[in-house]
């Protein structure tokens, strides 16, 4: 490879490969049909649509540029496009991000890998969902086996992200994402087709709009960003692997379409079957550990659709986990200077820390409080809360008002090759509607929201 030139993703499939297998994850898979749940069904699901299109689009577009242009990661991408600003600290908060949202995921992670187990075992068959709570409960308040799960998990991470960019992420995305649609589109097919399950698909697509307080909308806001991978540098990295011969915003329409369409699959596999058999939809964090198995359990075939799902979700959350760990491990290389083989092995030994900590907080440590939460808690609300709407508020302003309209437009068009017919729609979101949305979210999270008046 000639010095300076940047591995690419090798082809426009493999593009939107490794991006959709970054957003799509236990975001979409088991945090989205909860939350659609406890909020209400059809109208949250609404009012997420209008969020993946005026924020979710506008900042994963940015994060490419910015990538893209930069040629580096997201630290580095940043130094090259603003030398004299300190808008590189957007890029070290991202690693830091990286680090504590890959210290909860990786410990749910390693519970699909458990249920992989168990599923394979036949261990759901006749049980009641009181005695299905119980396993789950006796599981993750356990000590060692969840952390074996995490470490297991970890180790199939790191050595994808050891392989590299090309043989690593690209191989695998190219191959896990496809197979992941097949399975949820079969075990939608099977949960619509249950009887009593219309009730269901009604709860999902009948709005009730009296549902909708100032909270779900912000609740769908959020979910928006976590399950797009935005606001941390995460599509910033990978922009910098797409060619420049790649459509930037076409990759963007399809990633989310992806993402979304997903997400919405697994609500379909998911409701129809908790309608059939009765389970409550508002369930919480545990509706995909607890109640589908239970699922499973009372239907025909369930044997091998159980060992599908959790295998799928699994795959899922291993895509997600890659583009993570890849924030750090590109940083750690290009900036730091530390080969790609010492950076991964350092990356994986802090994340596992990090996951025992919280793993641990469900279980022994379940007194250890910081800020009144346990440390599981902790870094999923430091994240989602705090520093990702910060970091999506931050990149759409870098692109909106510190980047040249001419330099967006080159890029986005690579120099004229590609029309930019919604290009002026673009800007107007990423200077007035992103970053306004984006405070919005920051301000009711931090309670400001009731102080004004807003929830
Ligand atoms: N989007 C993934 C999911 O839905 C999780 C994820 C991967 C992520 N990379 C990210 C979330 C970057 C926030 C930022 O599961």
């Amino acid at each position: 490879m000639p010095k300076g030139q940047r591995i690419n993703f090798s082809s426009k499939l493999a593009v939107v490969a490794a991006a959709a297998g970054s957003a799509v994850g236990l975001g979409n898979i088991w945090r989205f049909p909860y939350e659609l749940g406890q909020y209400g069904g059809a109208a949250f699901l609404i009012i997420y649509l209008v969020f993946v299109v005026l924020i979710g689009m506008p900042v994963m577009l940015s994060e490419f540029v910015i990538g893209r242009m930069g040629q580096s990661d997201a630290v580095g991408s940043f130094k090259k496009l603003a030398p004299k600003g300190k808008w590189w600290l957007i890029g070290v908060m991202g690693v830091l991000t990286s680090f504590l949202i890959m210290g909860f995921y990786a410990v749910v992670a390693g519970w699909t890998l458990e249920y992989i187990y168990q599923a394979v075992a036949n261990q759901f068959v006749n049980k009641d969902t009181a005695t299905l709570t119980q396993v789950f409960v006796d599981f993750c308040t356990d000590t060692w086996r969840p952390l074996i799960w995490l470490f297991v998990f970890m180790i199939i991470s790191a050595i994808i992200i050891m392989l590299g960019v090309k043989d690593g992420i690209e191989k695998s995305t190219k191959f896990l994402m496809p197979l992941l649609f097949i399975i949820i589109v079969a075990l939608g097919i099977r949960a619509v087709t249950l009887p009593g399950g219309v009730a269901g698909l009604k709860f999902l697509f009948q709005p009730d709009f009296s549902k909708i307080t100032s909270g779900v909308i912000l609740s769908a806001m959020g979910q928006a960003f976590f399950s797009l991978s935005l606001g941390m540098g995460c599509m910033i990295t990978y922009g910098s692997y797409i060619s420049k011969k790649n459509h930037l915003s076409h990759t963007v329409v399809e990633v989310s379409l992806m993402d979304t369409l997903i997400a919405v699959l697994a609500a379909v596999a998911i409701f129809p079957a908790v309608f059939s058999l009765g389970i409550n939809p508002g369930y919480g964090p545990e509706l995909v550990f607890i109640t589908l198995p239970n699922v499973f359990a009372q239907m025909p075939g369930g044997y091998v659709w159980s060992i599908l799902f959790f295998i799928l979700l699994c795959v899922a959350a291993l895509t997600s986990a890659i583009s993570l760990m890849e924030v750090v491990v590109a940083y750690l290389v290009e900036e730091i200077k530390i080969k790609r083989l010492t950076a991964t092995i350092w990356v994986t030994i802090i994340i596992l820390f990090l996951g025992v900590l919280a793993s641990l907080s469900f279980g022994v440590w379940k007194e250890v409080k910081i800020f009144n939460m346990g440390f599981f808690d902790l870094f999923d609300n430091v994240t989602s809360k705090v520093l990702m709407p910060i970091g999506g508020l931050m990149i759409s302003v870098f692109t909106g008002w510190v980047l040249s309209r001419k330099q967006i437009r080159d890029e986005i068009s690579t120099h004229g090759r590609f029309p930019t017919k919604y290009y002026n729609a673009y800007i107007f979101l990423v200077r007035y509607i992103t970053p306004i949305g984006i405070l919005f979210v920051i301000l009711n999270q931090l309670g400001l929201g009731r102080w004004l008046g807003l929830s």
